[in-house]
């Protein structure tokens, strides 16, 4: 008989009973800001508080949110520190642009994202899952969390610049994980909002690895409008010819081609491999749940062999997919900060104050879900999702500047998935422990190593 057993609880930190003294707060923001929040953080509809760096507001009322990320938008710009993370890294890439480079940027790069062009990205995805899953036939234990990270940049590679990119073959790989390992990191210093020549010890030594890294770009613009210029019926429809295509007077200025490239890769090539990751490592540890996707894989992989169609059909995969970004949201914090002051209700938001829409807290928030802190992908059947608030469950963010990757990110993990769990099976092992830790993704430390065996059909 199939009758559905307890769920899976998977770790997370227990929400804290008191709160910690200043010292201890800067420990934990540098090791694992998930670990700071307390009791009231996951019950109350917001909190308003000072903090060490000044007033902070956490918005969990999904109306409060709503009032930030859509209603007010215009009234809150990127959180300072974010900015000083991610800026010198991305510079005017869609993430860190603001005002009317933003609004320009945004409205070029839409034609980019169209159906049409995702679509299109279809069978590169396919191909590339294909190719890397051939490295699990003989069966054995991977780091899962790792090996994600490799198929994502592979399909991320593919789909951005067909695998032509100038330099020595594999350091771009390399680079981007030292670039982002060493530059995009919290400096205990930004969130003091210490004065700017304070030296931030956590960014000194990314500053070669990008001179670097920005060269091999330009080099691979300047090689594909070499190209674009001899033939351009022979230049490949990937993410590099359609942003060059969106350069013009009222498009992208050269600069920002490169800046956009670097941002594609920075906030949808580490963000995705997580959500895979984490999804085969709670579907590993529940059984039931995992055999059902499984069915439904193989029932359309029978019958469908457009991979453009695999989304709508496998409304099972899609929800387990979807529960695992609620659990483990690989954004786990939207910052913004007001303009001017502001009252929404009774709720004064000061100036400069850090505005922290979080997913992590919202997507486990006592009074908005029923058992939170469970992964039940049946929360996002249908029939049920649709009485989820739109702003109780924000994995890509809302607003005008919602991820404009989410149908890239979901085309893929469908594809990524529907072949791994129809080709293979994977199990936890004893050393299967991980912790979720908040760098600038979610991260498992400690890894996911997973069993994989060959499925038989
Ligand atoms: C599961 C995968 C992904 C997750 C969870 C995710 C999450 C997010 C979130 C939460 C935001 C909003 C940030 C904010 O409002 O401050 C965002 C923005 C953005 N994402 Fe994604 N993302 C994913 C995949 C991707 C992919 C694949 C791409 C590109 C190919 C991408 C490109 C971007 C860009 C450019 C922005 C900035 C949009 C703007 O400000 O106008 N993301 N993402």
């Amino acid at each position: 008989m199939d009758t559905q057993p307890a769920p899976f609880v998977p770790p997370a930190p227990k929400p804290r009973t008191s709160p910690p003294s200043t010292l201890e707060m800067i420990r934990i923001v540098y090791r694992n800001p998930l670990e700071l929040w307390g009791e009231p953080t996951y019950n109350e509809p917001w909190i308003s508080a000072k903090g060490a760096g000044g007033p902070l507001v956490i918005a969990n009322d999904p109306a409060l949110i709503r009032h930030v990320l859509v209603d007010n938008a215009k009234n809150y710009k990127m959180a300072t520190v974010r900015q000083k993370i991610l800026r010198p890294i991305l510079r005017d890439g869609l993430l860190t642009a603001e005002g009317e480079v933003w609004k320009r940027s945004r409205k070029a790069m839409a034609p980019v994202f169209t159906p049409r062009h995702i679509f299109g990205f279809a069978q590169p995805m396919l191909r590339r899952t294909l190719e890397f899953v051939t490295r699990y036939e003989a069966g054995g234990t991977s780091d899962i969390a790792h090996d994600m990270t490799l198929l994502t940049y592979d399909i991320l590679a593919e789909t951005l610049f067909s695998g032509e990119i100038a330099g020595e073959p594999g350091s771009f790989a390399n680079e981007i994980d030292r670039l982002f390992e060493t530059m995009g990191r919290v400096d205990p210093l930004d969130l003091l909002r210490a004065p700017d020549w304070l030296p931030r010890l956590t960014r000194i030594r990314g500053r070669k690895t990008m001179a670097y890294f920005r060269k091999i770009v330009t080099d691979t613009v300047k090689m594909r409008e070499e190209k674009f210029r001899r033939d351009p019926d022979a230049v490949p429809q990937d993410f590099l010819t359609l942003l060059l295509k969106a350069e013009g007077p009222d498009g992208l200025t050269r600069p920002e081609v490169e800046d956009n490239i670097i941002t594609f890769i920075g906030a949808g090539h580490e963000t995705t491999a997580r959500a895979l990751g984490w999804t085969l490592y709670c579907l590993a540890e529940s059984p039931w749940e995992r055999d059902h996707v499984e069915q439904e894989i193989d029932q359309v992989l029978a019958r469908e062999a457009d991979p453009t169609k695999w989304l709508d059909a496998m409304p099972l995969t899609r929800a387990a997919f979807d529960e695992a970004l609620r659990l483990y949201p690989p954004a786990p914090s939207i910052n913004r900060e007001p303009i001017e002051p502001e009252m929404w209700k009774d709720l004064y938001i000061p100036k400069h104050a850090a505005v922290l829409v979080m997913p992590w807290v919202v997507h486990r928030h006592r009074k908005l879900w029923d058992r939170p802190d469970a992964f039940l992908p049946e929360r996002f059947h249908p029939g049920n999702r649709e009485k989820i608030d739109r702003f109780q469950y924000l994995p890509f963010g809302a607003g005008p500047r919602v991820c404009i990757g989410a149908s890239f990110a979901m085309q893929e993990a469908i594809i990524a998935l529907a072949i791994l769990l129809s080709r293979f099976r994977f199990d936890t092992t004893a050393e299967t422990k991980p912790w979720p830790v908040q760098k600038l993704t979610t991260q498992p430390q400690g890894g996911l190593p997973m069993r994989i065996t060959p499925r038989r059909h």
